[in-house]
């Protein structure tokens, strides 16, 4: 595929990587048959991804129907599906219920009558574990924290046992056991540890109360390698399993569910954009690309960074790197990459690529201005 003559802006995806990435989340967990990876839907659901995913053998994670209906359709075996969010509209569970998935995570009280009587309507049982909000600083951007007790997910620790104590009772409801997301693109590994210590409390407290934990399932949120996507595209995922392997303290028969996302498809993708014009301001040099926002919002929703390339200039002789503000062309002035982007001389048809872009990329992007959502095309 000569990528050079497609149509931009547009999403690359080297699916080969993706490949690489999945088989080393399989090898660092093989020996552990209690251990469970669903990959976070929402990172990308592009089919293409999703179908690579499921081949691997991944089970999903969803929150929204439109998400449970995806991971199916791309043949993630309903068993393998899990639905979290604090906001599950009756069509969204109904979809999941007639779908079989496996749990629902839950997140407060009226939730969890509500799926019990729309169980009930259905004529069939719910599994349902309780998401905590175990008040775990994340220490990553606050956009992304969680685990907060100011953030609106999860049940406060002291409103799980009745939690349980009822779901006990509902005739529909099955418990399956507990679930965390501190939060995303978590680089201090630490707070893992500090979450495993948490979790094992908690366990030890649940037996003394006499209740047995199915199923323990600690989110996602490994983060990945932005300043240096080439040197590390695979994210530490052996020192990450390594945590939980020797800090939970599991009983007897318990499976244990990671939701990983951006660490499974983040450094598979990249945007690709070209250059409309470069423009000399009176204080900055522009240069203007053909995506924007819509296509990649990360950098100006979150102030994120993305390792940025001129692909083009890359074939032309070497030369002194220069700052320019590389911004998009839509209409509001936070339409921005990055200032002072060192890049080589650059000029009006140069192709710049976004590394790091294939989690809350794509999946992200919108209308706005009507723009067409950018298209996808893939190296294996
Ligand atoms: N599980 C739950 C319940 C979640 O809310 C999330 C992400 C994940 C798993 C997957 O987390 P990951 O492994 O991808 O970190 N749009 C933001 C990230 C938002 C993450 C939302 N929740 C960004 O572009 O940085």
């Amino acid at each position: 595929m000569d990528f050079n003559s497609l149509e931009t802006p547009y999403y690359h995806y080297d699916l080969a990587l993706l490949r690489r990435t999945l088989d080393e989340v399989k090898r660092c967990t093989k020996n552990n048959p209690e251990f469970h990876v669903h990959y976070a839907v929402k990172a990308n659901f592009n089919p293409r991804i999703l179908q690579t995913i499921a081949a691997a053998g991944l089970g999903a994670d969803c929150v929204s129907g439109g998400e449970v209906s995806a991971a199916a359709a791309a043949g993630i075996p309903s068993e393998k599906i899990v639905f979290a969010g604090v906001g599950k509209s009756d069509s969204e569970i109904i979809t999941a219920l007639r779908t079989g998935i496996s749990c629902f995570n839950v997140e407060s009280r009226p939730e969890l009558e509500n799926i019990s009587e729309l169980a009930a309507k259905e004529g069939v049982t719910a599994r349902v574990a309780f998401r905590i909000n175990p008040n775990i600083d994340a220490h990553t951007h606050a956009k992304i924290t969680t685990g907060l007790s100011e953030n609106k997910f999860g049940l406060a620790p002291e409103d799980l046992l009745p939690a349980i104590r009822r779901a006990q009772e509902l005739p529909s409801i099955e418990y399956a056991g507990l679930h965390f997301h501190i939060g995303s693109q978590i680089q201090d590994l630490k707070v893992y540890v500090t979450l495993c210590h948490y979790i094992n409390n908690l366990l030890n407290e649940l037996e003394a109360a006499g209740i047995a934990t199915p199923s323990v399932n600690v989110g996602g949120g490994l983060g990945i390698d932005y300043v240096h996507p080439k040197e590390n595209p695979i994210p530490p995922f052996e020192k990450y399993f390594n945590i939980f392997r020797h800090e939970l303290r599991l009983p007897a028969g318990c499976q244990l569910h990671f939701e990983l996302g951006r660490s499974i498809v983040g450094q598979c993708g990249t945007l690709i954009a070209r250059t409309l014009y470069v423009k000399e301001g009176r204080s900055r040099k522009f240069v203007i690309v053909d995506a924007g926002f819509t296509d990649l919002i990360r950098p100006a929703m979150y102030g994120s960074h993305h390792f940025t390339e001129n692909l083009t200039a890359a074939t032309r002789p070497e030369a002194t790197l220069q700052p320019y503000d590389v911004v998009g062309p839509i209409c509001e002035s936070s339409d921005v990459f990055s200032r002072d982007e060192l890049l080589p001389p650059t000029l009006r048809g140069d192709l710049i690529a976004f590394r790091s872009a294939g989690a809350y990329g794509e999946a992200m992007a919108s209308c706005y201005n009507c723009r067409p959502l950018p298209k996808s095309y893939f190296s294996e």
